[in-house]
C-alpha cells in the first residue's frame, strides 16, 4: 500500500519505495506537515509538533496560546487568519473580503490517477499509482478544495494538484492558486534554480537560503528561457553523487512562480504553481478550477539520483505517442543553411548530400508559405510559397522520400503576422485589450488561444498542411511572449483568466493535432530551449535544446537541462564555425560529440565542407547510430560540471547495462596542463569491460574508482569520446 491512513492519529503516510511523506489533521480541521524525506517504515512522530506561544503568532482558539496557524508546518497555507508566512491561494469573495480558511472534510485513497481535465499531465496503471485526495473546505465561503496527491511506488515520485470548486451561490475570484506547498522543518539548505536568456537557456543557480523568499517566476505567458519552473533544495554538502535534494518541476507551459520562504523558526516553506500575476480565476457557482500539476521527488542520493528519477518518470508516465521510446532520426535542417533564401534546388542539393552522409530526416524550417521572406510577415498564413516551392510540399516531400529521407516541417501556429492575409480576414484574432496599442515582438503579434475557434482555425490550417504531403515531423515554434493580454469575448471580471486560458488554448490544440497524427514525430521549439518544460513534453517528446549550437555554450545548456530531461529530448545539432551566435571556432569533432550527448542532428550546409570534413561527418553519423540506443534510451550521468570547471565529462550506460559511452571536453588548453581523469559512472563494480578502440579490458571499479587518464593535447575545445562493452 503506498498510501495508509492511521485513524486514530489521522495521520496519512505516502510511501514511494524509497522515501515517505506525511501528514497530519491536527484538532480535526488543520491539515499539517510533518515530514518529507528517505522512507520510514512506520511513522509514529518521534518529531512531534512542539508547541509554544510565540510572540505576534495568533490563536484561532483563545485558550490555547501554544497553537497558532503562524507557527503550524501546514499543506496548503491560507491567508488572513493569522499564518503570515505566503499563502498556497487566496480568494475574493463578494464582498471583497480576501480572507480564508481551509479545514479537512474527508478524504478518499484510490487506486490509480484521473487525468486532469484540458492539461498535460502524469499517468500510470493502477498498479503503478496510488491517489489519495483530501477535501477542505472553507464554510463562510462555501469553497471546497481538493487536494490531490499521487504516489508512484515505484517511481520514487509523488505527484501534487488542486482543484477548487464553488459551492456558494455567488461568484468568488481565485486570485493566487498554486498547485503545491510544503513546509520543511528545517533550514540548511541551498535553492538550486535554472536561469538564462534565449541562446543562454538553463544556467545552475545555487544559493544559500537565508531568511526571506528565493523566488524565481515567469510573466511572460510561457514557461520562458529566462528561468525554469524547477527547484530544488539542497543540503550544503549535497553533489551530483550523494546528499538530500527535494526536488520540484511543474508540469505546466505558462506563467509560474516558485518560491523557499525561510521563516523565522528555521522552516522552510517550498511552493510551485502557476503566477498569481495576471492569473486569477472568476469562478461561478457550481464551477471547478483546475490547478496543473507538480511532480516532487526527493532523494538523499545526490542531483544525478534526483535526474534518474525525473528522467524515468517522465519517459515512462508523462511523454505520450510512440515515438516516446523509439530511436529517434538524425536529421538536417535548413534553418542554418539557408535561412529563408531558399528554392527547391538548393533544398534538394542539401538533401542530396545529407542522404550521401546517412542523415534520416530532411527538416525544412521557416520561410516556406505566405510570401515570407524574412520573420515580419505570413505567420498564419499556412498555404504553400509557389515562388520558393512551385511544385509544392507533396512534391517536395516525395523527393526526400526518394532520397531516402524522411521529410519534416517548421510551423509557427501560434502566432499572426500584420502583413499576413490572415490578419487582413481576421484582425479581431491577435491577442490584445481593446483600447491599447499592441506591441511588437520579433515582428509579430500573437493569436488569441483563449478564443476557440481561434484554436479551431489553427487546428484546420496546420491539419490541411499535414493532410497535404507525407510529413513525418513537425517543428512547432513559438517566438514571442504575450503581451497586451486581454480578449474582448471576455466579460471584464475575466480578463486575469486569459493568460492561462492561452496556454489552456494550446493544449486543446496540440492534443487534438498530436492525437489525429500519431505517426508524425512533434518537437517543440520556443527560439530554441525557451518552453522546455513538462508541459510541452507531455505532447511533443522531444524540444530543440537552444538557438545557441556553439558547443562550448551547449555543454552547459545541455548539463543543466538534463537536470530534469533525459538526453532523448534535447534537439542537438552541429553547425558551423565560427559559430552563428558566438563567433567561437570549435573543432567539428567536439561540435559532434557535444551534439551526440542528444537527440543528434546537423544545422548547415554541407554542401560548403571540404571532402575531408564530409568525411569526418560520416563518421559521426555512423557512430551515432552505434550508440545511439544508449545515448537516447540509457542512462546518463554528469561527472564534471562545465559549470564549475575548464572541463565537462559524462556517460552514458545502456539499459541492459552492457554499453557504455564517454564524453570528455577540455575548454581551453591550459599551460602546465594537469592530467585530467574520468571517473566513470554506473558500471558494474565486479564485471570486465572492454574499451572498444583498443580491446583492452579492464573492470568496472577501475574504469569508475582510479578512472581513465585523458591524455594530453595543446587544443581549445578539445574532446574524446570512451566507449566500453561489458564482457
Ligand atoms: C526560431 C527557432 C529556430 C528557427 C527560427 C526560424 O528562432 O528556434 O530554430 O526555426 O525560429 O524563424
Amino acid at each position: 500500500m503506498a498510501i495508509l491512513y492511521d485513524k486514530n492519529e489521522n495521520i496519512f503516510h505516502l510511501k514511494t519505495n524509497a522515501t515517505s511523506y506525511v501528514m497530519q489533521i491536527i484538532r480535526d480541521k488543520y491539515l499539517s506537515h510533518l515530514y518529507w524525506g528517505r522512507k520510514v517504515e512506520n511513522y509514529n512522530n518521534s518529531r512531534a509538533i512542539i508547541w509554544k506561544d510565540r510572540g505576534f503568532a495568533p490563536n484561532p482558539d483563545y485558550t490555547d496560546r501554544t497553537f497558532s496557524l503562524d507557527t503550524l508546518p501546514q499543506e496548503y497555507p491560507q491567508t488572513g487568519n493569522g499564518d503570515f508566512r505566503i499563502c498556497a491561494y487566496s480568494v475574493r469573495d463578494e464582498n471583497g473580503s480576501r480572507i480564508s480558511n481551509l479545514e479537512y472534510k474527508s478524504h478518499k485513497i484510490i487506486k490509480g490517477k484521473n487525468p486532469l481535465k484540458g492539461l498535460p499531465a502524469s499517468f500510470a496503471s493502477e498498479d503503478e499509482v496510488q491517489t489519495l485526495i483530501i477535501y477542505m473546505q472553507d464554510s463562510v465561503i462555501n469553497l471546497v478544495v481538493e487536494l490531490e496527491y499521487n504516489v508512484f511506488e515505484k517511481s520514487n515520485v509523488i505527484t501534487r494538484n488542486v482543484r477548487f470548486t464553488n459551492k456558494s451561490s455567488s461568484p468568488l475570484t481565485l486570485t493566487k492558486m498554486l498547485s503545491m506547498s510544503v513546509d520543511i522543518r528545517e533550514k540548511e539548505f541551498d535553492v538550486i534554480t535554472l536561469y538564462g536568456a534565449h541562446n543562454n537557456e538553463r544556467n545552475i543557480d545555487r544559493r544559500s537560503l537565508k531568511s526571506g523568499i528565493i523566488q524565481i517566476e515567469s510573466t511572460r505567458g510561457t514557461s520562458s528561457p529566462q528561468q525554469s519552473p524547477f527547484m530544488a533544495l539542497a543540503r550544503k554538502n549535497t553533489d551530483e553523487d550523494q546528499g538530500d535534494v527535494y526536488a520540484i518541476n511543474f508540469v505546466y507551459s505558462g506563467n509560474f512562480i516558485a518560491c523557499a520562504q525561510a521563516d523565522a523558526f528555521e522552516n522552510v516553506r517550498l511552493q510551485m504553481g502557476m503566477n498569481p500575476l495576471n492569473g486569477e480565476w472568476y469562478l461561478k457557482p457550481d464551477e471547478t478550477f483546475q490547478t496543473p500539476e507538480v511532480v516532487m521527488v526527493y532523494t538523499y542520493k545526490g542531483l544525478n539520483h534526483m535526474s534518474h528519477i525525473f528522467h524515468d518518470f517522465y519517459r515512462n508516465h508523462l511523454m505520450r505517442g510512440k515515438y516516446v521510446h523509439k530511436i529517434r532520426p538524425i536529421l538536417i535542417n535548413n534553418w542554418e543553411a539557408t535561412f529563408f533564401d531558399f528554392n527547391e534546388q538548393k533544398l534538394l542539393n542539401l538533401a542530396k548530400k545529407a542522404s550521401d552522409v546517412g542523415i534520416e530526416m530532411f527538416v525544412l524550417d521557416d520561410g516556406w508559405f505566405g510570401h515570407r521572406d524574412s520573420d515580419d510577415s505570413s505567420l498564419g498564413d499556412w498555404f504553400v510559397d509557389k515562388r520558393k516551392l512551385p511544385h509544392g510540399l507533396s512534391w517536395l516531400s516525395d523527393e526526400i522520400h526518394k532520397l531516402g529521407m524522411k521529410f519534416g516541417l517548421w510551423f509557427e501556429p501560434e502566432m499572426i503576422s500584420e502583413d499576413s492575409e490572415l490578419y487582413k480576414q481576421h484582425p479581431d484574432y491577435v491577442l490584445h485589450t481593446e483600447g491599447r496599442p499592441y506591441t511588437i515582438g520579433r515582428g509579430q503579434l500573437v493569436l488569441d488561444l483563449s478564443r476557440k475557434d481561434v484554436c479551431d482555425y489553427v487546428i484546420k490550417s496546420v491539419r490541411d498542411i499535414l493532410n497535404s504531403a507525407k510529413i513525418d515531423y513537425v517543428k512547432w515554434d513559438m517566438n514571442r511572449h504575450l503581451t497586451d493580454v486581454g480578449s474582448s469575448t471576455y466579460l471584464p471580471c475575466q480578463q486575469g483568466e486569459i493568460t492561462h486560458r492561452y496556454v489552456l488554448g494550446l493544449y486543446y490544440i496540440m492534443q487534438t493535432l498530436t492525437d489525429e497524427f500519431p505517426d508524425i514525430l512533434f518537437e517543440s521549439c520556443s527560439s530554441g530551449g525557451g518552453r522546455f518544460d513538462a508541459g510541452m513534453l507531455y505532447y511533443m517528446p522531444q524540444t530543440w535544446c537552444s538557438d545557441n549550437t556553439d558547443a562550448v555554450c551547449r555543454m552547459k545548456i545541455q548539463y543543466a537541462t538534463s537536470f530534469m530531461f533525459p538526453p532523448i529530448t534535447m534537439g542537438a545539432h552541429v553547425s558551423v564555425v565560427p559559430n552563428q551566435q558566438t563567433g567561437r571556432v570549435t573543432p567539428l569533432s567536439t561540435r559532434g560529440y557535444v551534439a551526440m550527448s542528444g537527440n543528434f542532428g546537423y544545422e548547415l550546409d554541407l554542401n560548403t565542407l571540404t571532402d575531408e570534413e564530409i568525411e569526418q561527418v560520416k563518421e559521426q553519423i555512423y557512430l551515432y547510430k552505434e550508440i545511439r540506443e544508449t545515448i537516447q534510451n540509457g542512462i546518463f550521468y554528469r561527472i564534471k560540471s562545465p559549470f564549475e570547471e575548464n572541463i565537462a565529462q559524462w556517460n552514458f550506460v545502456s539499459n541492459d547495462g552492457k554499453n557504455v559511452v564517454a564524453f570528455h571536453f577540455e575548454i581551453l588548453s591550459q599551460p602546465a596542463a594537469p592530467v585530467k581523469l574520468l571517473k566513470l559512472k554506473g558500471l558494474d563494480a565486479n564485471a570486465q569491460y572492454k574499451n572498444l578502440s583498443d580491446g583492452k579490458i579492464y573492470g568496472g571499479d577501475e574504469l569508475m574508482y582510479s578512472g581513465i587518464s585523458v591524455p594530453l593535447k595543446k587544443q581549445d575545445f578539445r574532446s574524446q569520446c570512451y566507449r566500453f562493452y561489458k564482457i
